[in-house]
């Protein structure tokens, strides 16, 4: 009887102690829930303006911005192309689409979804020092989650390779021609890439008229006169390539710098790590967050890599703080569940625009864009089309040798071909703006084509 008695008090004290010890857990969860909103004192204020000023809705037309223009105390609307009124309401029936720049507005949506994970709130004091506590320019939390990043992916290999962050990939590109050019040659090195490309890279090869590099032109042109192999050449390697998306590789063999601003996965099917030696990224194409000012380059050599810190030392004593506070938020978001979310909405976003836009062309024998043919995607785990950031289109007809003003006349803002070392009877057209800005592509462009069955005169 005693024994019995010992086991029914044994079985109640253990049930009473588990009783006890859930209560205590989930009321001090609790607790410390009610505490952490008690202690948010001053930022208060600055979570209350965030979300008053994103609160204005400019009728899903435009945004306004707390460092925008002020009206009466207020944020005034800044709206989207073809949009205006106080609040974004009016569409202007007669304008034109400006497909021109490549402003990557198109994954806004994405991060407004996610507003709760991505959005950052920087203190008044929030590191104000140049360096960070390592005596270095670069947050090691922010170059791992990079690194993750690629491995998720599979664009890029990282492992024992260096990285150098730069204000934009912009940046990196001159820092890259700085460390790869010859310093000590009697000659400077000639920098190439292969038509159509990327205006930048003359563009900054002219602006800095350095005695150590100079603009060379097409490496085609190259392939002949150089097979001395005598010349010091960097070769710009765009892969994918703007403005056409093709996935290129080293036409010449020699000194590289692949801009890999278009390899992710929203853009092309990933068929494999990339293993250049020197490589650049950018968020502007990955994330959207063009603004943010933010690139980094993956490099083998350490020489190189030496070159290209020096070079982000002197010209800039790094980039700021705040940008890789904020960057480091948005990549947590982009890696959550293994980057699904990012690159499946990225992904659909760019297919259902390749599918309306082909649809258009393909009742049209006056114009023709790219072609684009399947490979497997190591990120997908399938075969898929590429999806790329720009139509590039071609003016068939002899008589339409300057496309951009043929499209122009059917009230299409363009990129000519000539802006890319290519003829004029080829276009640019931007397929990452935002959805407004391609809803009014689609409607210029259907206008257009439904012209040619003999109404081209009134264009
Ligand atoms: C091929 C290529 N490289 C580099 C850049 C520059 O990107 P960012 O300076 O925004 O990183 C762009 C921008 O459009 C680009 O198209």
């Amino acid at each position: 009887m005693k024994k019995y008695c010992y086991g029914i008090c044994l079985v109640i004290s253990v049930t009473i102690n588990i009783l006890l010890s859930i209560y205590i857990y989930a009321g001090g969860q609790k607790n410390q829930e009610i505490s952490h909103r008690l202690s948010l004192t001053w930022t208060e204020k600055a979570a209350a303006e965030a979300e008053a000023v994103a609160a204005i809705s400019c009728s899903g037309h435009g945004r306004a911005f707390l460092e925008g223009l002020i009206y009466d105390g207020q944020p005034v609307c800044e709206c989207y192309d073809c949009y205006g009124g106080p609040d974004c309401s009016e569409l202007s029936p007669e304008c034109a689409a400006d497909a021109d720049s490549g402003d990557p507005i198109f994954l806004e949506p994405f991060w407004m979804q996610t507003a709760a994970d991505s959005s950052v709130l920087i203190p008044g004091w929030h590191r104000m020092s140049y360096r960070y506590d390592d005596y270095t320019l670069m947050s090691r939390e922010l170059e791992y989650y990079i690194r993750k990043l690629h491995s998720i992916v599979g664009n890029a290999i990282t492992q024992g390779r260096y990285m150098v962050f730069g204000v934009g990939s912009s940046q990196l590109l001159t820092a890259a021609l700085y460390a790869l050019s010859s310093e000590n040659s009697s000659s400077p090195s000639n920098v190439l890439a292969t038509i159509p490309y990327y205006p930048m890279y003359k563009g900054q090869t002219v602006l800095f008229n350095s005695e150590n590099f100079e603009f060379g032109g097409d490496t085609n042109s190259w392939q002949s006169i150089n097979s001395t192999n005598s010349i010091d050449v960097v070769e710009f390697v765009t892969s994918p390539n703007n403005p056409d998306g093709e996935l290129k590789k080293s036409v010449l063999g020699r000194k590289t710098i692949y801009d890999h601003a278009y390899f992710w996965p929203h853009f092309t099917p990933i068929p494999g790590p990339s293993d250049q030696d020197l490589m650049i990224f950018t968020l502007s194409k990955l994330t959207g967050h063009a603004g943010a000012r933010f690139g980094w380059a993956i490099i083998k050599d350490k020489d190189v890599y030496e070159k290209l810190l020096n070079y982000i030392m002197v010209a800039d004593l790094g980039i700021s703080k705040d940008t890789q506070l904020r960057v480091l938020k948005l990549l947590k978001v982009a890696i959550e569940e293994d980057g699904k979310p990012l690159f499946e909405y990225s992904y659909n976003t760019m297919r259902d625009r390749w599918d309306r836009l082909t649809s258009i062309f393909s009742k049209s024998t006056r114009f023709s864009i790219q072609k684009r043919h399947p490979f497997h995607c190591n990120f997908f785990n399938e075969t898929r089309l590429p999806s790329p950031a720009y139509a590039w289109v071609k003016c068939e007809r002899e008589e339409d040798q300057d496309c951009s003003a043929v499209l122009e006349a059917g009230k299409i803002k363009g990129r000519g071909g000539s802006s890319f070392s290519a003829k004029k009877r080829y276009t640019r057209l931007s397929l990452i703006k935002s959805q407004d800005d391609f809803e009014m592509l689609m409607l210029r462009l259907t206008e257009l084509v439904s012209l040619e069955n003999g109404n081209i005169e009134t264009m």
